[in-house]
Protein backbone atom coordinates (compact mmCIF):
# COMPACT_ATOMS: atom_id res chain seq x y z
CA UNK A 1 0.00 0.00 0.00
CA UNK A 2 1.37 3.32 -0.86
CA UNK A 3 3.03 5.63 1.65
CA UNK A 4 0.47 8.79 2.92
CA UNK A 5 1.71 12.03 2.72
CA UNK A 6 2.91 13.35 5.31
CA UNK A 7 3.57 17.49 4.29
CA UNK A 8 1.92 20.48 5.17
CA UNK A 9 1.15 23.71 3.89
CA UNK A 10 3.32 26.49 5.00
CA UNK A 11 -0.17 27.81 6.63
CA UNK A 12 -0.77 31.18 8.23
CA UNK A 13 -2.97 29.54 10.76
CA UNK A 14 -2.12 26.68 12.96
CA UNK A 15 -3.54 23.37 12.46
CA UNK A 16 -6.67 22.35 14.82
CA UNK A 17 -5.52 20.34 18.15
CA UNK A 18 -5.87 16.51 17.51
CA UNK A 19 -8.89 14.87 19.72
CA UNK A 20 -8.56 11.46 21.11
CA UNK A 21 -11.26 8.53 19.43
CA UNK A 22 -10.67 6.26 22.13
CA UNK A 23 -14.53 6.74 23.53
CA UNK A 24 -13.09 5.44 27.78
CA UNK A 25 -11.33 9.02 26.79
CA UNK A 26 -14.09 10.76 25.60
CA UNK A 27 -16.55 9.86 28.31
CA UNK A 28 -14.08 11.15 31.08
CA UNK A 29 -13.46 14.20 29.49
CA UNK A 30 -16.91 15.14 29.13
CA UNK A 31 -17.32 14.09 32.78
CA UNK A 32 -14.57 16.86 33.97
CA UNK A 33 -16.19 19.15 31.48
CA UNK A 34 -19.34 18.71 33.11
CA UNK A 35 -17.99 19.19 36.54
CA UNK A 36 -16.45 22.55 35.40
CA UNK A 37 -19.33 23.89 33.53
CA UNK A 38 -21.29 23.24 37.07
CA UNK A 39 -18.25 24.98 39.04
CA UNK A 40 -19.06 28.23 36.99
CA UNK A 41 -22.96 27.95 36.88
CA UNK A 42 -25.94 26.29 36.44
CA UNK A 43 -27.70 24.04 33.01
CA UNK A 44 -30.65 25.55 31.83
CA UNK A 45 -33.52 23.44 33.65
CA UNK A 46 -34.51 19.73 32.19
CA UNK A 47 -34.26 16.78 33.48
CA UNK A 48 -30.61 15.85 34.43
CA UNK A 49 -31.01 12.50 36.13
CA UNK A 50 -29.79 9.78 34.25
CA UNK A 51 -32.39 7.86 31.80
CA UNK A 52 -32.02 4.95 29.91
CA UNK A 53 -35.34 5.14 28.85
CA UNK A 54 -34.56 8.85 27.76
CA UNK A 55 -31.16 8.30 26.49
CA UNK A 56 -33.41 5.36 23.90
CA UNK A 57 -35.39 7.93 22.93
CA UNK A 58 -33.42 10.38 22.46
CA UNK A 59 -31.25 8.12 19.72
CA UNK A 60 -34.61 6.89 18.61
CA UNK A 61 -37.38 8.97 17.97
CA UNK A 62 -36.16 12.35 19.38
CA UNK A 63 -38.70 14.80 18.14
CA UNK A 64 -41.44 14.13 20.14
CA UNK A 65 -39.20 14.25 23.04
CA UNK A 66 -37.54 17.54 22.43
CA UNK A 67 -41.12 19.14 21.71
CA UNK A 68 -42.48 18.54 24.49
CA UNK A 69 -39.68 20.01 26.74
CA UNK A 70 -39.70 23.14 24.69
CA UNK A 71 -43.46 22.95 25.72
CA UNK A 72 -42.62 22.26 29.26
CA UNK A 73 -39.55 24.72 29.31
CA UNK A 74 -39.26 26.74 27.06
CA UNK A 75 -36.45 27.53 24.12
CA UNK A 76 -33.61 26.71 25.90
CA UNK A 77 -33.69 24.18 27.87
CA UNK A 78 -31.09 20.83 29.27
CA UNK A 79 -31.27 16.76 29.05
CA UNK A 80 -29.22 13.90 30.60
CA UNK A 81 -28.59 11.67 27.29
CA UNK A 82 -25.92 9.03 28.19
CA UNK A 83 -24.01 10.05 30.62
CA UNK A 84 -24.06 14.01 30.11
CA UNK A 85 -25.99 16.88 30.28
CA UNK A 86 -26.93 18.46 26.53
CA UNK A 87 -28.56 22.13 26.47
CA UNK A 88 -31.11 22.13 23.45
CA UNK A 89 -31.81 25.90 21.67
CA UNK A 90 -34.90 25.83 19.86
CA UNK A 91 -37.13 28.25 17.57
CA UNK A 92 -36.11 31.42 15.20
CA UNK A 93 -34.37 33.15 17.97
CA UNK A 94 -32.47 30.47 19.20
CA UNK A 95 -31.52 29.28 15.30
CA UNK A 96 -30.29 32.98 14.71
CA UNK A 97 -27.91 33.46 17.85
CA UNK A 98 -26.22 30.37 17.35
CA UNK A 99 -25.92 29.80 13.21
CA UNK A 100 -25.75 34.01 12.86
CA UNK A 101 -25.12 36.33 15.51
CA UNK A 102 -22.89 34.70 17.75
CA UNK A 103 -21.35 31.71 16.31
CA UNK A 104 -17.76 32.99 17.74
CA UNK A 105 -19.43 31.49 20.90
CA UNK A 106 -19.47 27.62 19.96
CA UNK A 107 -16.89 25.25 18.13
CA UNK A 108 -17.88 22.48 15.87
CA UNK A 109 -15.07 19.95 16.65
CA UNK A 110 -15.43 19.53 19.92
CA UNK A 111 -18.93 18.86 19.66
CA UNK A 112 -20.78 15.21 18.46
CA UNK A 113 -19.40 16.46 15.24
CA UNK A 114 -15.73 15.30 16.22
CA UNK A 115 -16.94 11.56 16.26
CA UNK A 116 -16.42 12.26 12.30
CA UNK A 117 -12.90 13.20 12.06
CA UNK A 118 -11.36 9.31 12.02
CA UNK A 119 -13.55 8.48 8.77
CA UNK A 120 -13.03 13.04 7.67
CA UNK A 121 -10.11 13.94 9.41
CA UNK A 122 -9.95 17.89 9.43
CA UNK A 123 -12.88 19.19 6.94
CA UNK A 124 -15.26 21.67 6.78
CA UNK A 125 -17.93 20.28 8.98
CA UNK A 126 -14.40 19.47 12.20
CA UNK A 127 -12.66 22.49 11.85
CA UNK A 128 -13.15 26.05 13.27
CA UNK A 129 -12.07 29.84 13.47
CA UNK A 130 -9.13 30.88 11.48
CA UNK A 131 -8.51 27.31 10.30
CA UNK A 132 -12.20 26.80 8.94
CA UNK A 133 -12.08 30.06 7.14
CA UNK A 134 -9.24 29.96 5.21
CA UNK A 135 -10.43 26.68 4.26
CA UNK A 136 -13.96 27.96 3.03
CA UNK A 137 -12.32 30.76 2.00
CA UNK A 138 -10.12 28.63 -0.73
CA UNK A 139 -13.18 26.88 -1.72
CA UNK A 140 -15.79 28.49 -2.28
CA UNK A 141 -15.12 29.23 -5.82
CA UNK A 142 -15.52 25.76 -6.02
CA UNK A 143 -19.33 25.83 -5.48
CA UNK A 144 -19.79 29.27 -7.29
CA UNK A 145 -22.54 29.14 -9.71
CA UNK A 146 -20.79 28.33 -12.79
CA UNK A 147 -18.95 25.46 -10.95
CA UNK A 148 -22.28 23.50 -10.19
CA UNK A 149 -23.79 24.63 -13.25
CA UNK A 150 -20.97 22.60 -14.57
CA UNK A 151 -21.84 19.50 -12.55
CA UNK A 152 -25.06 19.78 -13.67
CA UNK A 153 -23.67 17.51 -16.71
CA UNK A 154 -22.73 15.06 -14.73
CA UNK A 155 -25.79 14.73 -12.79
CA UNK A 156 -28.13 14.61 -16.06
CA UNK A 157 -25.73 11.99 -17.27
CA UNK A 158 -25.95 10.19 -14.01
CA UNK A 159 -29.96 10.29 -13.83
CA UNK A 160 -30.78 9.31 -17.17
CA UNK A 161 -29.69 6.20 -17.88
CA UNK A 162 -30.92 5.47 -13.87
CA UNK A 163 -34.47 6.63 -14.72
CA UNK A 164 -34.65 4.72 -17.89
CA UNK A 165 -33.71 1.40 -16.16
CA UNK A 166 -36.65 1.74 -13.86
CA UNK A 167 -40.06 0.04 -15.20
CA UNK A 168 -43.79 0.66 -15.27
CA UNK A 169 -45.00 -1.95 -12.78
CA UNK A 170 -41.84 -2.54 -10.80
CA UNK A 171 -41.49 -2.20 -6.99
CA UNK A 172 -38.33 0.65 -6.39
CA UNK A 173 -37.16 1.10 -2.82
CA UNK A 174 -36.67 4.81 -3.98
CA UNK A 175 -34.64 5.56 -0.96
CA UNK A 176 -31.84 2.90 -2.41
CA UNK A 177 -32.15 3.77 -5.87
CA UNK A 178 -31.46 7.79 -5.37
CA UNK A 179 -28.45 6.52 -2.96
CA UNK A 180 -27.03 4.92 -5.82
CA UNK A 181 -27.60 7.67 -8.20
CA UNK A 182 -26.39 10.00 -5.76
CA UNK A 183 -23.12 8.11 -5.11
CA UNK A 184 -22.15 8.15 -8.58
CA UNK A 185 -22.86 11.80 -8.93
CA UNK A 186 -20.54 12.74 -6.45
CA UNK A 187 -17.73 10.41 -7.64
CA UNK A 188 -18.11 12.28 -11.43
CA UNK A 189 -18.63 15.35 -9.60
CA UNK A 190 -16.29 15.72 -6.64
CA UNK A 191 -14.23 13.10 -7.69
CA UNK A 192 -13.98 13.12 -11.19
CA UNK A 193 -13.68 9.20 -11.12
CA UNK A 194 -16.02 6.90 -13.39
CA UNK A 195 -18.04 5.15 -11.36
CA UNK A 196 -17.55 2.40 -13.53
CA UNK A 197 -14.27 1.67 -13.40
CA UNK A 198 -13.60 -1.22 -11.44
CA UNK A 199 -10.18 -0.08 -9.26
CA UNK A 200 -11.10 3.27 -8.86
CA UNK A 201 -14.65 4.90 -9.07
CA UNK A 202 -16.31 1.59 -8.13
CA UNK A 203 -14.53 0.45 -5.58
CA UNK A 204 -14.43 3.81 -3.77
CA UNK A 205 -18.01 4.39 -4.24
CA UNK A 206 -18.13 1.00 -2.55
CA UNK A 207 -15.98 1.34 -0.06
CA UNK A 208 -17.49 5.03 1.09
CA UNK A 209 -20.47 3.49 1.29
CA UNK A 210 -19.02 0.73 3.92
CA UNK A 211 -17.23 3.39 5.57
CA UNK A 212 -20.18 5.68 5.99
CA UNK A 213 -22.40 2.51 7.48
CA UNK A 214 -20.16 2.95 10.59
CA UNK A 215 -21.86 6.09 11.46
CA UNK A 216 -25.55 4.81 10.57
CA UNK A 217 -24.89 2.10 13.96
CA UNK A 218 -25.90 2.26 17.15
CA UNK A 219 -24.01 4.47 19.79
CA UNK A 220 -23.02 1.76 21.95
CA UNK A 221 -21.71 -0.41 18.45
CA UNK A 222 -19.96 2.67 17.51
CA UNK A 223 -17.64 2.36 20.97
CA UNK A 224 -16.40 -1.22 20.20
CA UNK A 225 -12.54 -1.44 19.10
CA UNK A 226 -10.54 -3.87 17.60
CA UNK A 227 -10.78 -6.80 15.04
CA UNK A 228 -14.17 -7.21 14.05
CA UNK A 229 -15.78 -3.87 15.11
CA UNK A 230 -17.40 -1.61 13.30
CA UNK A 231 -14.63 0.82 13.71
CA UNK A 232 -11.91 -1.11 12.50
CA UNK A 233 -14.36 -1.76 9.13
CA UNK A 234 -14.79 1.25 8.76
CA UNK A 235 -10.29 2.22 9.23
CA UNK A 236 -9.93 -0.87 5.99
CA UNK A 237 -12.24 0.71 4.09
CA UNK A 238 -11.04 4.74 4.75
CA UNK A 239 -7.37 3.16 3.68
CA UNK A 240 -8.61 1.79 0.62
CA UNK A 241 -10.25 5.61 -0.15
CA UNK A 242 -7.27 7.15 0.73
CA UNK A 243 -5.31 4.98 -1.26
CA UNK A 244 -7.52 5.84 -4.30
CA UNK A 245 -8.08 9.43 -3.05
CA UNK A 246 -4.33 9.98 -2.61
CA UNK A 247 -3.30 8.26 -5.73
CA UNK A 248 -5.60 10.83 -7.86
CA UNK A 249 -4.02 13.63 -6.07
CA UNK A 250 -0.63 12.93 -7.19
CA UNK A 251 -2.00 12.18 -10.95
CA UNK A 252 -3.34 15.70 -11.07
CA UNK A 253 -0.53 17.78 -9.51
CA UNK A 254 2.10 15.68 -11.46
CA UNK A 255 -0.26 16.12 -15.08
CA UNK A 256 -2.59 19.09 -14.27
CA UNK A 257 -5.84 18.99 -16.77
CA UNK A 258 -6.82 22.55 -17.16
CA UNK A 259 -10.30 21.12 -18.63
CA UNK A 260 -11.19 18.90 -15.59
CA UNK A 261 -14.12 20.24 -13.75
CA UNK A 262 -14.59 18.24 -11.19
CA UNK A 263 -14.30 19.37 -7.42
CA UNK A 264 -11.32 17.31 -6.33
CA UNK A 265 -8.79 18.88 -9.28
CA UNK A 266 -10.07 22.65 -8.31
CA UNK A 267 -9.42 21.85 -5.02
CA UNK A 268 -5.95 21.03 -5.70
CA UNK A 269 -5.52 24.25 -8.11
CA UNK A 270 -6.96 26.86 -6.11
CA UNK A 271 -5.35 29.10 -3.88
CA UNK A 272 -5.65 31.55 -0.80
CA UNK A 273 -5.22 35.35 -1.02
CA UNK A 274 -1.29 34.73 0.01
CA UNK A 275 -1.22 32.39 -3.15
CA UNK A 276 -1.16 29.20 -0.65
CA UNK A 277 -3.14 26.28 -1.66
CA UNK A 278 -4.04 23.08 0.24
CA UNK A 279 -1.89 20.42 1.00
CA UNK A 280 -2.27 16.61 0.08
CA UNK A 281 -4.12 15.68 3.35
CA UNK A 282 -6.30 19.13 3.39
CA UNK A 283 -7.40 17.91 -0.23
CA UNK A 284 -8.11 14.51 1.16
CA UNK A 285 -10.12 16.05 4.47
CA UNK A 286 -11.97 18.00 2.58
CA UNK A 287 -13.24 15.80 -0.24
CA UNK A 288 -13.92 13.44 2.13
CA UNK A 289 -16.05 15.97 3.99
CA UNK A 290 -17.83 17.30 0.90
CA UNK A 291 -18.78 13.39 -0.33
CA UNK A 292 -20.23 12.83 3.52
CA UNK A 293 -22.07 15.67 3.73
CA UNK A 294 -23.61 15.71 0.16
CA UNK A 295 -24.30 12.56 -0.14
CA UNK A 296 -27.16 10.72 2.51
CA UNK A 297 -28.71 14.62 2.36
CA UNK A 298 -29.59 14.70 -1.00
CA UNK A 299 -30.40 11.18 -1.01
CA UNK A 300 -32.84 11.48 1.42
CA UNK A 301 -34.41 14.52 0.09
CA UNK A 302 -35.03 13.55 -2.88
CA UNK A 303 -36.86 10.26 -1.22
CA UNK A 304 -38.80 12.30 1.12
CA UNK A 305 -39.85 14.73 -1.84
CA UNK A 306 -41.29 11.45 -3.54
CA UNK A 307 -43.33 10.39 -0.44
CA UNK A 308 -45.06 13.60 -0.02
CA UNK A 309 -45.84 13.99 -3.72
CA UNK A 310 -47.39 10.52 -3.51
CA UNK A 311 -49.62 11.36 -0.51
CA UNK A 312 -50.68 14.60 -2.09
CA UNK A 313 -52.03 14.75 -5.65
CA UNK A 314 -53.02 18.21 -6.02
CA UNK A 315 -49.22 19.06 -5.26
CA UNK A 316 -47.91 17.03 -7.85
CA UNK A 317 -50.20 17.74 -10.46
CA UNK A 318 -49.43 21.43 -10.61
CA UNK A 319 -46.08 20.76 -9.87
CA UNK A 320 -46.17 18.55 -13.32
CA UNK A 321 -48.28 21.58 -14.65
CA UNK A 322 -45.51 24.31 -14.16
CA UNK A 323 -42.68 21.61 -15.67
CA UNK A 324 -44.37 21.36 -18.80
CA UNK A 325 -45.21 24.40 -19.05
CA UNK A 326 -41.41 25.42 -18.65
CA UNK A 327 -39.85 22.43 -20.31
CA UNK A 328 -41.70 20.19 -22.01
CA UNK A 329 -39.46 17.24 -22.57
CA UNK A 330 -36.66 19.55 -22.72
CA UNK A 331 -34.25 18.19 -20.32
CA UNK A 332 -33.77 21.04 -17.41
CA UNK A 333 -30.94 23.46 -16.92
CA UNK A 334 -30.12 24.96 -13.96
CA UNK A 335 -31.08 28.36 -14.96
CA UNK A 336 -34.58 27.28 -15.40
CA UNK A 337 -34.45 24.95 -12.42
CA UNK A 338 -33.44 28.25 -10.37
CA UNK A 339 -35.72 30.59 -12.36
CA UNK A 340 -38.37 29.70 -13.87
CA UNK A 341 -39.88 27.15 -11.83
CA UNK A 342 -40.87 28.41 -8.57
CA UNK A 343 -43.70 25.62 -7.10
CA UNK A 344 -40.54 23.50 -7.70
CA UNK A 345 -38.87 25.52 -4.83
CA UNK A 346 -41.91 25.49 -2.85
CA UNK A 347 -42.30 22.05 -2.77
CA UNK A 348 -38.24 21.60 -2.09
CA UNK A 349 -38.78 24.02 0.62
CA UNK A 350 -41.55 22.52 2.08
CA UNK A 351 -40.01 18.55 2.30
CA UNK A 352 -36.84 20.56 3.80
CA UNK A 353 -39.06 21.82 6.07
CA UNK A 354 -40.71 19.07 7.81
CA UNK A 355 -37.20 16.42 6.94
CA UNK A 356 -34.08 18.64 7.22
CA UNK A 357 -31.87 15.96 6.54
CA UNK A 358 -28.86 17.56 8.78
CA UNK A 359 -31.58 18.09 11.48
CA UNK A 360 -28.99 18.55 14.40
CA UNK A 361 -26.70 21.61 14.58
CA UNK A 362 -24.05 20.13 17.49
CA UNK A 363 -21.84 22.69 19.08
CA UNK A 364 -19.88 23.12 22.25
CA UNK A 365 -19.77 26.01 24.01
CA UNK A 366 -15.91 27.77 23.81
CA UNK A 367 -16.85 30.85 25.71
CA UNK A 368 -19.26 31.95 28.48
CA UNK A 369 -22.38 34.01 26.81
CA UNK A 370 -25.97 34.61 28.01
CA UNK A 371 -29.46 33.74 25.45
CA UNK A 372 -32.29 34.73 26.81
CA UNK A 373 -31.21 34.99 30.33
CA UNK A 374 -29.66 31.98 30.78
CA UNK A 375 -26.13 31.38 31.60
CA UNK A 376 -24.46 29.35 29.34
CA UNK A 377 -20.48 28.21 30.54
CA UNK A 378 -18.40 27.64 28.03
CA UNK A 379 -17.74 23.38 27.92
CA UNK A 380 -21.28 22.68 27.53
CA UNK A 381 -22.71 21.27 24.44
CA UNK A 382 -25.44 22.85 23.22
CA UNK A 383 -27.41 21.56 20.21
CA UNK A 384 -29.83 23.54 17.73
CA UNK A 385 -32.54 21.68 16.00
CA UNK A 386 -33.87 22.45 12.61
CA UNK A 387 -36.38 19.30 12.61
CA UNK A 388 -38.31 20.39 16.05
CA UNK A 389 -37.65 24.29 15.34
CA UNK A 390 -39.85 23.63 11.76
CA UNK A 391 -42.41 21.92 13.98
CA UNK A 392 -43.21 25.18 16.40
CA UNK A 393 -46.83 25.59 15.48
CA UNK A 394 -46.36 29.44 16.36
CA UNK A 395 -44.13 29.99 13.44
CA UNK A 396 -45.41 26.81 11.45
CA UNK A 397 -49.10 26.47 11.77
CA UNK A 398 -50.45 22.96 11.15
CA UNK A 399 -47.21 21.84 11.23
CA UNK A 400 -47.72 18.47 10.60
CA UNK A 401 -49.08 19.41 7.37
CA UNK A 402 -47.54 19.12 3.54
CA UNK A 403 -48.31 22.99 2.65
CA UNK A 404 -45.73 24.12 -0.14
CA UNK A 405 -48.10 27.24 -0.48
CA UNK A 406 -46.15 28.62 2.85
CA UNK A 407 -42.98 29.01 1.08
CA UNK A 408 -44.56 31.43 -1.45
CA UNK A 409 -42.33 34.37 -1.97
CA UNK A 410 -43.77 37.09 0.25
CA UNK A 411 -44.64 34.39 3.18
CA UNK A 412 -41.20 32.88 2.91
CA UNK A 413 -39.95 36.42 3.18
CA UNK A 414 -42.74 37.15 6.10
CA UNK A 415 -41.03 34.20 8.29
CA UNK A 416 -39.13 35.43 11.35
CA UNK A 417 -35.14 35.00 11.15
CA UNK A 418 -33.80 32.09 11.79
CA UNK A 419 -37.22 30.64 11.54
CA UNK A 420 -36.50 28.06 8.83
CA UNK A 421 -32.61 26.65 8.43
CA UNK A 422 -32.88 23.36 6.99
CA UNK A 423 -29.14 24.75 5.49
CA UNK A 424 -27.91 26.09 8.84
CA UNK A 425 -26.91 30.12 8.49
CA UNK A 426 -24.50 32.60 8.77
CA UNK A 427 -20.68 32.22 7.61
CA UNK A 428 -20.80 28.53 7.58
CA UNK A 429 -23.79 27.99 5.91
CA UNK A 430 -23.88 24.83 3.73
CA UNK A 431 -21.00 25.17 1.59
CA UNK A 432 -22.98 22.48 -1.14
CA UNK A 433 -26.21 24.23 -0.73
CA UNK A 434 -26.81 24.92 -4.34
CA UNK A 435 -25.48 21.58 -5.61
CA UNK A 436 -27.95 19.99 -3.16
CA UNK A 437 -30.58 21.88 -4.42
CA UNK A 438 -30.08 21.62 -8.08
CA UNK A 439 -29.12 18.25 -7.80
CA UNK A 440 -32.46 17.17 -6.35
CA UNK A 441 -34.89 19.63 -8.47
CA UNK A 442 -32.98 18.07 -11.60
CA UNK A 443 -33.86 14.15 -10.53
CA UNK A 444 -36.94 14.83 -9.06
CA UNK A 445 -37.82 16.89 -12.38
CA UNK A 446 -36.41 14.20 -14.99
CA UNK A 447 -38.02 11.17 -12.92
CA UNK A 448 -41.36 12.68 -13.21
CA UNK A 449 -40.95 14.22 -16.82
CA UNK A 450 -41.32 10.14 -17.39
CA UNK A 451 -43.10 8.15 -14.88
CA UNK A 452 -45.33 8.40 -11.54
CA UNK A 453 -44.04 6.73 -8.05
CA UNK A 454 -46.97 5.49 -5.91
CA UNK A 455 -47.19 4.67 -2.39
CA UNK A 456 -47.16 1.16 -1.54
CA UNK A 457 -50.83 0.61 -0.06
CA UNK A 458 -50.52 -0.16 3.86
CA UNK A 459 -47.18 1.24 4.06
CA UNK A 460 -46.18 3.17 7.32
CA UNK A 461 -42.67 5.41 6.75
CA UNK A 462 -40.87 5.57 10.12
CA UNK A 463 -38.07 8.30 10.02
CA UNK A 464 -34.44 7.37 10.89
CA UNK A 465 -32.32 9.92 12.47
CA UNK A 466 -28.54 8.79 12.15
CA UNK A 467 -26.38 9.95 10.75
CA UNK A 468 -29.11 11.91 8.99
CA UNK A 469 -32.94 11.72 8.75
CA UNK A 470 -34.02 9.30 6.54
CA UNK A 471 -37.03 6.41 6.10
CA UNK A 472 -35.72 4.12 8.44
CA UNK A 473 -35.41 0.44 5.95
CA UNK A 474 -35.59 2.39 2.92
CA UNK A 475 -39.03 3.63 0.97
CA UNK A 476 -40.40 1.21 -1.76
CA UNK A 477 -42.73 3.00 -3.99
CA UNK A 478 -44.51 1.34 -7.43
CA UNK A 479 -43.43 2.86 -10.86
CA UNK A 480 -46.52 3.88 -12.91
CA UNK A 481 -46.21 5.11 -16.43
CA UNK A 482 -46.62 9.42 -16.37
CA UNK A 483 -49.80 9.42 -17.15
C1 LIG B 1 -30.29 18.86 0.41
C2 LIG B 1 -29.02 18.84 0.59
C3 LIG B 1 -28.28 19.39 1.80
C4 LIG B 1 -28.74 19.79 3.03
C5 LIG B 1 -30.16 19.81 3.53
C6 LIG B 1 -27.58 20.24 3.79
C7 LIG B 1 -27.63 20.75 5.08
C8 LIG B 1 -26.56 21.31 5.75
C9 LIG B 1 -26.63 21.95 7.04
C10 LIG B 1 -27.88 22.09 7.89
C11 LIG B 1 -25.39 22.41 7.35
C12 LIG B 1 -25.00 23.19 8.61
C13 LIG B 1 -24.84 22.29 9.80
C14 LIG B 1 -24.76 23.04 11.11
O1 LIG B 1 -25.03 24.24 11.18
O2 LIG B 1 -24.46 22.37 12.11
C15 LIG B 1 -24.51 22.02 6.28
C16 LIG B 1 -23.15 22.29 6.24
C17 LIG B 1 -22.32 21.81 5.27
N1 LIG B 1 -22.70 21.14 4.11
FE1 LIG B 1 -24.59 20.70 3.51
N2 LIG B 1 -26.46 20.07 3.03
C18 LIG B 1 -26.84 19.58 1.81
C19 LIG B 1 -26.02 19.28 0.73
C20 LIG B 1 -24.66 19.42 0.74
C21 LIG B 1 -23.80 19.09 -0.37
C22 LIG B 1 -24.29 18.57 -1.72
C23 LIG B 1 -22.51 19.33 0.06
C24 LIG B 1 -21.23 19.16 -0.69
C25 LIG B 1 -21.10 18.80 -1.92
C26 LIG B 1 -22.59 19.82 1.42
C27 LIG B 1 -21.50 20.19 2.18
C28 LIG B 1 -21.58 20.81 3.41
C29 LIG B 1 -20.41 21.27 4.16
C30 LIG B 1 -18.96 21.08 3.76
C31 LIG B 1 -20.88 21.91 5.32
C32 LIG B 1 -20.05 22.60 6.39
C33 LIG B 1 -19.85 24.05 5.99
C34 LIG B 1 -18.90 24.83 6.90
O3 LIG B 1 -18.72 24.46 8.04
O4 LIG B 1 -18.34 25.84 6.45
N3 LIG B 1 -23.90 19.87 1.80
N4 LIG B 1 -25.25 21.36 5.30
Amino acid sequence: MREMPTETSSRRVSPPKQLSDNPVVRVLDDARAEVKVRARGAYPPGPQSFSFGRTLQAARDPLPLLLSLYEEYGPIFSARLLHHPVIFALGPEANHFITVAHPENFHWRESSFGDLIPLLGDGLLTIDDAYHDRAREIMMPAFHREQVSASVAAMTAEATPAIERLRPGQVVDVYAWMRGVAMRIAMRALLGLDPDEAGKGAAAAEHFERALGFYGTDFHLRLLRGPGSPFSKMTRSRAVLDEIVYGEIAQRRARPDPDKMDILSLLIGVRDEAGEGFADKEVRDQVMTLMFAGHDTSTSTLTFMMHELARHPDVLAKLCEEQDQVLGDDAPDIDRLEREMPYLEMVLDEVLRLYPPAWIGPRRAVRDFEFIGHSISRGAYVNYCSWASHRLPEVFPDPEAFIPERFSRERKAALPRGAYVPFGGGRRICIGKRFGQIEVKLVATMLLQRLRLDAMPGRVMTVRQMPTLSHRGGLEMRVLPRQ
